[in-house]
């Protein structure tokens, strides 16, 4: 990591109001979730974009919720990673945050994470496909496949899916953010999903400096002011001094001369 860049994050950061983070499936991939694009993407042989849609769905409830019971289990099992916890603690240290996240398995909060929006939705709520209702469903694994409403309805995951609308309020939620903050950390996205993906540039545009962490490079790469490549959860503690921090409480982003600087 260059230290030079570390340290323009943490003036940028010291001298922030506004902080927001957009986060993808990398983020969890040291927890154990595997991403969409990467080797392990493929559940059986489909890839999410067969799965992950009202066609799909429509077709066989019973294959897409095999699907999601498969990932829910395996996603209990899993534990926030210190990229998550990282994020949780720059939360706690700015004044005005905004977590966007594309991931549905609901480690942020498990992390610690408050102020959030779920762009895609959350694995662990169900919604009623004859009332609209979304209610809480923590079952591992289902009790029946595809499970059912006391109504009688069909339940699906209330997440969503290729070719459906994002929720309006959590997506204008975002774009606010995006617009208005000082400093985006992007961690962990292939960045290629509209709309998230067009959260960076928005970002940009509008005089954010923006620090893209992710393995390898990506769309966003050539825009970032910073790109770091490596793990998340081993990056994100570092860049944010997170570690450090613990043991000096008091000595986060003071900027360059304060404590905790490179
Ligand atoms: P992807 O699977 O497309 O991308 C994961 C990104 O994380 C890739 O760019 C990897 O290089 C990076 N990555 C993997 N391991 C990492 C690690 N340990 N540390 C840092 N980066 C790592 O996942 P998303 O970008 O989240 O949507 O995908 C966006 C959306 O497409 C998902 O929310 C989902 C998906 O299909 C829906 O289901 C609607």
């Amino acid at each position: 990591m260059d230290p030079a860049e570390t340290a323009e994050l943490y003036k940028r950061l010291g001298r922030a109001r506004r902080v927001a983070v957009l986060t993808g499936a990398g983020v969890s991939a040291e927890s154990g979730v595997p991403t969409f694009r990467g080797a392990d993407g493929l559940w059986r042989k489909y890839r999410a974009e067969d799965l992950a849609t009202p066609e799909a769905f429509r077709r066989d409830p019973k294959l897409v919720w095999e699907w999601y019971d498969w990932r829910r289990q395996l996603i209990a099992r899993c534990q926030p990673n210190p990229a998550h916890q990282a994020i949780a603690f720059l939360e706690r240290r700015s004044q005005d945050f905004l977590l966007i996240t594309q991931n549905v398995d609901g480690l942020h909060r498990l992390a610690g994470s408050i102020r959030m929006v779920e762009l895609h939705g959350n694995i662990w709520r169900v919604r009623c496909l004859e009332e609209g209702k979304t209610t809480e469903n923590l079952d591992v694994p289902l009790q029946a496949i595809p499970p059912r409403c006391e109504c009688g309805g069909l339940l699906r995951p209330d997440v969503v899916w290729f070719g459906e609308a994002l929720p309006p309020e959590a997506l204008q939620e975002a774009f606010d953010a995006a617009e208005s903050c000082d400093v985006l950390l992007v961690v962990g996205t292939s960045a290629v999903v509209q709309p998230a993906a067009s959260l960076p540039m928005v970002a940009r545009q509008r005089g954010a400096y923006v620090v893209e962490v992710n393995l390898e490079p990506t769309p966003l790469t050539s825009l970032a002011n910073e790109s770091h490549h490596g793990k998340a959860a081993e990056i994100l503690p570092r860049l944010l001094a997170f570690d450090s921090a613990f043991r000096n409480p008091h000595s986060a982003f003071e900027g360059p001369g304060g404590p905790c600087s490179p």
